[in-house]
């Protein structure tokens, strides 16, 4: 069941969003060879305190950490270490805050110093696919015009999506519903309502979409070994469109 927020709750979650904005903004000059995704979990963590929220994923079934840090070849959930990015690396940053209760959840996909036009292509298009998905979350709508948007951007370049980690809505839980793939058909699916906030976070890759789970129950791979980028907001659907709650 979709629960809808009233625009008081709206902006309380727009509080929760904007920790994990800081976040993202904070560290996007920061991003360079040799700092480490421990160094990075710990800039994230000290932000998130500092707005007296908590780092909503430490502890959320089992996980260990405020951040995720996945390296190339990673699609999501990786864990931060002491291993230095190198130059060339694309590494994504997820976060959730929680702040007064309510949740704010944003991926962003950093290149590590000068990458290959390949690398670049990769996380253009993938911004784009969010960007595209955005403009398809308008009240009247259904998901299918959302996640149709992205599929065709991506797979006319080249590109997958993957399928097994999904988006969600999201407020005093992560997993709210909807539960959606990045993939479907124009005109099918929910229909967008003003008062839903849910995530947009398409998980594009180079090669294959498909995906494997690392021994540690965590760790999605493409099964390829081929690169991987994400980009992820919160957004609130309004009478007068999308809001992008975890805007930078
Ligand atoms: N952004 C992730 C999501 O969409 C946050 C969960 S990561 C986890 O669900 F490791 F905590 F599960
Ligand atoms: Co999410």
């Amino acid at each position: 069941m979709v629960i809808l927020k009233n625009k008081h709750e709206i902006e309380s979650i727009r509080k929760a969003c904007q920790v994990v904005a800081e976040c993202h903004r904070t560290i996007a000059p920061l991003i360079q060879p040799g700092i480490t995704t421990n160094e990075i979990e710990r800039i994230f963590e000290d932000i998130i305190l500092k707005h007296g929220a908590k780092p909503y994923t430490k502890g959320y079934k089992g996980y260990a950490y405020a951040t995720c840090a996945s390296i190339n070849d990673v699609i999501a959930h990786g864990f931060p270490s002491d291993t230095p990015l190198k130059e060339g690396d694309i590494v994504t940053i997820d976060t959730v805050a929680e702040l007064d209760g309510w949740l704010g959840d944003s991926a962003w996909s950093y290149a590590v110093g000068n990458i290959s036009p390949t690398v670049d292509q990769l996380l253009r298009i993938t911004k784009e696919c969010l960007e595209l998905g955005i403009a398809q979350a308008q009240p009247g709508n259904r998901l299918g015009d959302v996640t149709s948007a992205i599929q065709r951007h991506a797979e006319s370049n080249g590109f997958g999506v993957v399928r097994d980690l999904l988006a969600h809505g999201i407020g005093r839980d992560l997993h709210e519903d909807p539960n959606y793939e990045h993939v479907g058909n124009p005109g099918k699916g929910l229909r967008i309502k003003e008062g839903m906030v849910f995530t947009i976070e398409p998980m594009i890759t180079e090669g294959t979409y498909q995906m494997t789970i690392d021994a540690d129950g965590w760790t999605a791979r493409t099964r390829d070994g081929k690169l991987a980028a994400q980009y992820e907001h919160t957004i609130a659907i309004t009478s007068e469109g999308p809001q992008i709650l975890t805007a930078q």
